[in-house]
C-alpha cells in the first residue's frame, strides 16, 4: 500500500457549544491515500463528529484538519475539499433531493457548476459503476435501502472524491443490501483509487479493513491493523464493543485449554488452526 498521508489530523478539540463538553479532544490521527481506515466505538465516542469535521462540515476549535494538503479552518480550501470528501449517512432516506435517481445523481454536480456534456458522462459512469444503470429513471423513494445508498454514492461518485466516509452507511440495511454497498465500496477503492473512511458496528466489515481506529469519549485510543487490535480483545470488550464471531470463539477455546495463536482473526484462519490442531492429535 502507497503510504502517502491524504488527511492529517493534529491536535483536534471540537464542542458543539462553549459550555459543553468537548466532543474530540487532541484527535491525531492519518489516513493513507488509497486505504479501507475502520473507525469503531461507543455510542456517542465522537465518530460522527469526526467525520464531519474531516469534510470541513465542523471546523475544530483547537488543532487542525488537512484534507489532500488543505486546512479546513481555511473558508477558500472547504468547497475543494467537500467536493474530495464524500459522505454517505445511515439514513439512506434523508440523502434525496431529485425526483428521479437521475435528478439525484446530477444535483451534486449542478451545484458544483459541471458542464452539461460532462455531467452526462459521468453520470452514466457513475451509475454504471454502483450498478444502478437501469433505474435512471425511476423515483428514489420507491427503491430498497441498499439501492439508495448505491444512488447516494453514484451521486458522491460523479464529484470525482479522493475520499469517501460512510457513517454507518449500512446499519439500516438488510444483509443483502449491505453485502451489495460494501462490494460496491470495494470496487471503487481498486477501480478508482478511493480511500474508504468507514464507521462502522459491522465487526465482519473491520476485520477486513487495512486499518482500525477505536475510538472512546472523544479520543483515538487505538489504532493498528485489524490483527493488531483484535489480539486484545479484552479491551474491545471493555469499551462495549462486539467481537468478530472467529476472535469470540477463539477466545473461548482458549479459555477451554486449547492452544490458539493470539492473532487469529478470520474465520479461514481459525478454521485452518483447527486442522492444524485435529492433524496432530
Ligand atoms: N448536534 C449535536 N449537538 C450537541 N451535541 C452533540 C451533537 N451531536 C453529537 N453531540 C454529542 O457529541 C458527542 C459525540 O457524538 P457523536 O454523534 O459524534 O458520537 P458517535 O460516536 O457518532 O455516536 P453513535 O455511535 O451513537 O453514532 C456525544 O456526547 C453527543 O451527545
Ligand atoms: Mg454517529
Amino acid at each position: 500500500m502507497r503510504k502517502e498521508k491524504i488527511i492529517e489530523v493534529r491536535g483536534l478539540s471540537f464542542r458543539y457549544a462553549d459550555d459543553s463538553d468537548w466532543a474530540l479532544e487532541n484527535v491525531n490521527m492519518d489516513v493513507y491515500a488509497g486505504e479501507w481506515l475502520a473507525i469503531i466505538g461507543h455510542n456517542g465516542s465522537g465518530k460522527s463528529t469526526l467525520a464531519k469535521c474531516l469534510n470541513g462540515l465542523y471546523i475544530p476549535q483547537e488543532g487542525s484538519v488537512k484534507v489532500a494538503g488543505r486546512d479546513t479552518s481555511d473558508g477558500e480550501a472547504l468547497w475543494e475539499i467537500r467536493r474530495l470528501v464524500g459522505m454517505v449517512f445511515q439514513n439512506p432516506d434523508n440523502q434525496f433531493v431529485g425526483t428521479t435517481v437521475r435528478d439525484d445523481v446530477a444535483f451534486g454536480m449542478e451545484n458544483h457548476g459541471i458542464p452539461r456534456d460532462e455531467m452526462i458522462v459521468r453520470m452514466e459512469e457513475a451509475l454504471a459503476l454502483v450498478g444502478m444503470s437501469d433505474s435512471a429513471d425511476r423515483e428514489p423513494h420507491r427503491l430498497s435501502g441498499g439501492q439508495k445508498q448505491r444512488v447516494a454514492i453514484a451521486g458522491i461518485i460523479a464529484l470525482q472524491p479522493a475520499i469517501i466516509v460512510l457513517d454507518e452507511a449500512t446499519s439500516m440495511l438488510d444483509p443483502k443490501g449491505r453485502s451489495d454497498v460494501l462490494a460496491v465500496m470495494r470496487r471503487l477503492k481498486q477501480e478508482k483509487d478511493i480511500t474508504v473512511i468507514s464507521i462502522t458496528h459491522d465487526l465482519e466489515e473491520v476485520a477486513g479493513a487495512d486499518r482500525v481506529i477505536v475510538m472512546e469519549r472523544g479520543s483515538v485510543v487505538q489504532a493498528g491493523a485489524p490483527r493488531e487490535i483484535f489480539k486484545h480483545p479484552k479491551v474491545l470488550l471493555d469499551l462495549g464493543l462486539d467481537l468478530p464471531f472467529a476472535v469470540n470463539l477463539r477466545e473461548h477455546l482458549v479459555q477451554k485449554g486449547i492452544p490458539l495463536p493470539g492473532d487469529v482473526f478470520l474465520q479461514e484462519e481459525l478454521v485452518e488452526e483447527l486442522w492444524k490442531l485435529k492433524s496432530v492429535t
